[in-house]
């Protein structure tokens, strides 16, 4: 699989307190303010700083993949990654030893000397992403099959076209979010807009293979952000599961009765009523973000 420049600043994002940066026409990602690696100014080639002993390993493991610069930069470690070249294990391995010799020793003390977990990463989803979106979702769907839901709606059901169309929206305003981890730019997803004026997780979906590494929380966790300064995130899901409901209560949210639901959450319970299984199991859930100065 080949990176873009999107999932090469997503991996180098999701390491402690790194930010992004610019100078001199580009791109550059800092730990307490020094830089451990940058783009270059076509985004096309990522930069990053490795011991020798380093370096001449990853290039032993990974041919032709990165190459020192010239000069006193390439002496001093600076390496280049061309993203059409490395790999994403390269990629993640390379700023992940790259952060570890930049970063404050105390930031890093005890860190493995190569990463142990994968790196999870963020970036806003395109529009012509939607079909494998689409294919993502049906993936994380057979998630319910163990626990006796099946879902057997084909890609021309009403149900299933209007799902299409509102991530399709959400894709086109950049209300859908894709996690990214090991290089696999499209993890999971969540996709989230306003009903009834509130903030609402329309779907949240992890690929079964990334399942129970903490994505689905941190996926979540950004639909919290994004709705915070609402007040609150809405969601409509199955009661009794361990991945949809208690999952859900693990993170803050109350299951709200419909007597209590806008007229939005109302007819999206009656639509998934009329078109997935266990309909009486269908519920919403509602979680209020904490007020600034209290507890
Ligand atoms: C719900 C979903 C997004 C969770 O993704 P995930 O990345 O596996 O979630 P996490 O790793 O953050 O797991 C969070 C917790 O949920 C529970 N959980 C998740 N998947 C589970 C499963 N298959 N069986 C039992 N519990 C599960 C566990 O308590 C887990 O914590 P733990 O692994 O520390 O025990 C994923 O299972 C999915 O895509 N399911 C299908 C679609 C769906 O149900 N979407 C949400 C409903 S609207």
């Amino acid at each position: 699989m080949e990176l873009t420049a999107d999932d090469f600043r997503a991996l180098a994002l999701a390491l402690p307190d790194s930010v992004q940066g610019f100078h001199m026409g580009h791109v550059d990602f800092r730990v307490r303010g020094k830089i451990f690696a940058s783009l270059d100014g076509a985004e096309t080639e990522g930069n990053v700083k490795l011991e020798p002993g380093r370096r001449d390993a990853l290039a032993q493991r990974f041919p032709g993949a990165l190459h020192p610069h010239r000069g006193a930069w390439g002496v001093q470690g600076w390496t280049r990654l061309p993203l059409t070249a490395a790999p994403p294990a390269l990629v993640n391995e390379a700023l992940y030893a790259s952060f570890r010799l930049v970063a404050p020793p105390k930031l890093t003390r005890g860190w493995p000397d190569t990463p142990t977990t994968p790196a999870v990463g963020f970036r806003v989803g395109r529009p012509d992403e939607l079909p494998a979106v689409l294919a993502l979702d049906e993936d994380a769907s057979l998630t319910y099959e163990p626990f006796g839901l099946v879902v057997v709606l084909d890609r021309e059901h009403p149900f299933s076209l209007d799902e299409e169309r509102r991530w399709g929206a959400d894709l086109q305003a950049g209300r859908l979010l894709l996690a990214c981890i090991d290089g696999d730019d499209r993890a999971g997803f969540i996709s989230f807009h306003l009903v009834d004026g509130a903030p609402y997780l329309d779907q949240l979906s992890v690929r079964r293979v990334h399942g129970r590494q903490g994505l689905g929380r941190r996926l979540l966790r950004r639909a919290q952000v994004w709705a915070a300064p609402h007040g609150a995130l809405w969601l409509t899901t199955y009661a009794g599961l361990p991945f949809n409901e208690f999952f859900y209560a693990a993170n803050g949210f109350q299951v709200v009765p419909e007597s209590e639901c806008g007229p939005g959450i109302r007819a999206i319970l009656e639509s998934q009523r009329a078109a997935l299984p266990a309909p009486e199991r269908r519920i919403a859930m509602r979680w209020r973000a904490p007020v600034p100065g209290t507890r």
